[in-house]
């Protein structure tokens, strides 16, 4: 009965969204960068995507490359510690004092972190603002919290109109960082808005997602992958000419999902599927 409705609930989600997404999202596949559908599923890739309905594979999954963002004693992997480095500095030089409150989340700190949300609001409100343990970008060590030192808008919505939220909103793109939740997307994201929490995918996707009208990462990814359907002519031709490699590649990309390097799994329908606002999985959590 319970999966019923939630299969109820996706269909009728998708088909709303679909029905609502804007014209300026059939962007041509030429126009995105080019990546290789793996890209998307990996956990070790910068690219993943994970929701509320993917979740790590080990769902205990770690970056093995994590590294301490600028002395705080917290960490991220390089490229995103980098990235959210220079932000604060840059934010800090055009008068925000801003820090780094959140970064790499282990599978137990979130977990912890999701039952004392559950405990104090209940599973659905927790649902929405707090993702289960295995389903977080902390844990992919790609996602950082930002805010002031000290302020009431600390990790709240009110932040995203303070002078710091909104330098945050209209600068992180040029770092790479994305805003991953933003406002009335909750529907797409699975998550309320949440202006402090910055997404790193590198500056070459963040700047095609800017341009390319999608307002989610949710539907950028699907972008991409209806990008991968539909190869342009001149780099078929390349690709075949390159098919030996790229099959060593994938040799190697499947001895690394061996090797526990992790994937992102959502029953093969990872990035085609655009979220209903619901989880139903069986992670032995208590139901209150
Ligand atoms: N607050 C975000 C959704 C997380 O827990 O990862
Ligand atoms: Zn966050």
């Amino acid at each position: 009965m319970r999966l019923a409705s939630a299969l109820t609930g996706t269909v009728l989600a998708s088909a709303l969204l679909l029905s609502a997404v804007p014209a300026a999202l059939a962007a041509p596949a030429d126009d995105l960068p080019a990546v290789e559908s793996s890209e998307l599923s990996d956990a070790s890739s910068l690219l993943a995507l994970i929701n509320p309905t993917t979740q790590l594979s080990p769902v205990d999954y770690t970056p093995t490359n994590l590294v301490s963002v600028g002395g705080t004693g917290l960490t991220l992997r390089p490229e995103a510690a980098d990235a959210v480095e220079d932000l604060i500095a840059d934010a800090r030089a055009a008068g925000h004092s801003i820090k780094l409150l959140s970064a790499y989340r282990s599978y137990s700190r979130q977990a912890a972190l999701f039952n004392q949300y559950q405990s104090k609001y209940g599973t659905a409100y927790a649902e929405r603002i707090s993702a289960r343990p295995g389903t977080s970008e902390h844990q992919l060590g790609l996602a950082a919290d930002l805010g002031y030192t000290s302020s009431q808008a600390e990790l709240k919505e009110a932040f995203g109109q303070t002078p710091a939220g909104i330098w945050i909103a209209e600068h992180a793109n040029d770092y790479g960082l994305i805003i991953r939740y933003p406002q009335g997307k909750e529907e797409i994201t699975g998550y309320k808005y949440e202006p402090w929490h910055v997404r790193y995918i590198g500056k070459e996707h963040a700047k095609a997602l800017a341009e390319s009208g999608a307002e989610t990462y949710e539907e950028y990814v699907k972008m991409l992958s209806e990008s991968l359907k539909a190869p342009k002519a001149e780099a078929s031709a390349v690709a075949e000419e390159e098919e030996a490699p790229k099959e060593a590649e994938k040799d190697s990309q499947k001895d690394a999902k061996e090797a526990g390097h992790g994937v992102v799994k959502e029953d093969d329908l990872l990035v085609l599927r655009f979220l209903p606002p619901y989880r139903d999985w069986g992670f032995g959590f208590t139901e209150k």
